[in-house]
């Protein structure tokens, strides 16, 4: 999605400067309504816990509590920022990876569902003494992913437990006075087949019920990670989410009832899919340039201020903007467009949006604003190169909110 409709991105620059993150609250609102509906369209105990790496902006995690969801956290720092906008334990899942000891010992008193990456995290665990509830993230034997990086599963992951490690870890869980029990997957992101996430379930409870059953043991809960895609292209379709729900609740309950692993809760923890699409990040044409027959168009946002590209080779659609001889705002992206390379101003040579991107003749003081920017965005900025991180503001019922200042040269 681009910017709402009537939103004046020049007017936005001058009042905020450039480059600048635009969020619009509706948007994000809608998006959790509707999974909200799409999942408890299926009867069963559920919650979306909002994934906070995807944007932990405090307003938008604030938004996200008013609207019902809880929270997914990976690190003591979105815990604190999740407690900040007013989620309490109960309303919060923990996973992270890796897990040092001061991790799994915040995590243990800040979030009611804590996923273990690993057996020897549960034994850094144990001795800081277990909770009553706790999870294992299980490896799925395949990952999946819109692309390599963003595929968590499979042999080469870093990931979770492996399946040879199911039953020393609930047992030694079980011996050490866990109570309730819970199972975690996450093959990876930015799906948009709806099948996927039912299957997914289906083959793992397949792998990991009988083991349970071994073990006497019921699922208190089954949470069943994120991954739910957006667009990105124009060729892509949005995800069915209603039917990935009624797949997953189809999944889960036929495995549950084939296993006797009782009638867990579900989890889920979306994180782009909430947010992706509310956001973009404006950035101003600084300046152009032509060597042979290469194009090169800069801007004053590169890889410091939406990473994705230069991190993944992952690909934003765009709008070009110039003003027009009224000072309105005229979008010029499909005016006799050419090859060019869309670049920041980063002395990195893969400070790149887009090779060949097809662009308009473009003037110093145009604007660039690329779309779905929502998500893992503004959290992956960085000062390198001495950029302050830019800004972040909110457009909601009509008004304009600055929720994050741009970063100073005072703070660097
Ligand atoms: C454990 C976990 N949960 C949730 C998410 C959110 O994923 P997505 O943004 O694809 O929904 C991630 C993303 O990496 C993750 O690792």
């Amino acid at each position: 999605m681009s910017l709402p409709r009537g939103t004046d991105p020049f007017a936005l620059v001058e009042t905020y400067g450039s480059p600048l993150y635009v969020y619009d609250a509706e948007e994000i609102r809608a998006r959790y309504r509707r999974l909200a509906a799409a999942f408890a369209a299926t009867g069963l105990v559920t919650r979306a816990h909002y994934a906070v790496k995807a944007n932990m902006n405090a307003e938008i995690l604030k938004l996200l509590r008013a609207e019902g969801a809880g929270a997914d956290c990976a690190s003591p720092g979105e815990l604190r920022a999740a407690a900040r906008a007013g989620f309490a334990p109960a309303d919060i899942s923990y996973t992270g990876n890796f897990e040092s000891s001061d991790d799994l010992a915040a995590a243990r008193d800040g979030a009611l569902y804590l996923n273990l990456d690993s057996l020897e995290a549960f034994e850094r665990l144990r001795r800081l003494g277990v909770p009553e509830t706790l999870g294992f993230r299980v490896n799925p034997d395949e990952g999946r992913g819109a692309f390599a990086q963003i595929n968590t599963g499979g042999e080469l992951s870093k990931f979770g437990l492996s399946l040879d490690e199911v039953e020393a870890a609930y047992s030694r869980a079980r011996a050490a006075g866990v109570k309730r029990f819970g199972l975690h997957l996450m093959p990876g992101s930015c799906i948009l087949e709806a099948a996927h996430f039912g299957r997914a379930v289906a083959q793992l409870l397949e792998r990991v019920g009988p083991r349970l059953r071994a073990l006497g043991l019921e699922l208190a809960y089954l949470d069943m990670g994120g991954g739910f895609g957006v667009p990105y292209r124009d060729d892509e379709n949005e995800l069915d989410v209603e039917a990935a729900a009624a797949g997953v609740a189809r999944a889960m309950r036929e495995a549950c009832a084939r296993h006797a692993l009782g009638a867990p809760r579900l989890l889920c923890e979306p994180g782009r899919y909430l947010v992706a699409t509310s956001g973009s990040l404006i950035a101003r044409v600084v300046a152009t340039k032509r060597r042979a027959e290469r194009r090169f168009v800069g801007l004053d946002a590169g890889m410091t201020s939406l990473m994705r590209p230069a991190l993944y080779g992952a690909r934003h659609r765009f709008d070009v903007f110039a003003r027009d001889a009224e000072g309105r705002a005229v979008a010029i992206t499909r005016r006799a467009p050419s090859p060019a390379d869309l670049c920041g101003p980063v002395c990195e040579s893969s400070d790149f949006f887009e090779r060949e991107a097809a662009l308009p003749e473009v003037a110093e003081g145009d604007l660039v604003v690329f779309r779905e920017a929502g998500a893992y965005g503004f959290v992956m900025s960085s000062s390198y190169n001495g950029r302050p991180r830019p800004p972040e503001v909110l457009l909601d019922a009509g008004r304009t909110r600055l929720i994050r200042e741009r970063q100073s040269l005072e703070d660097l």
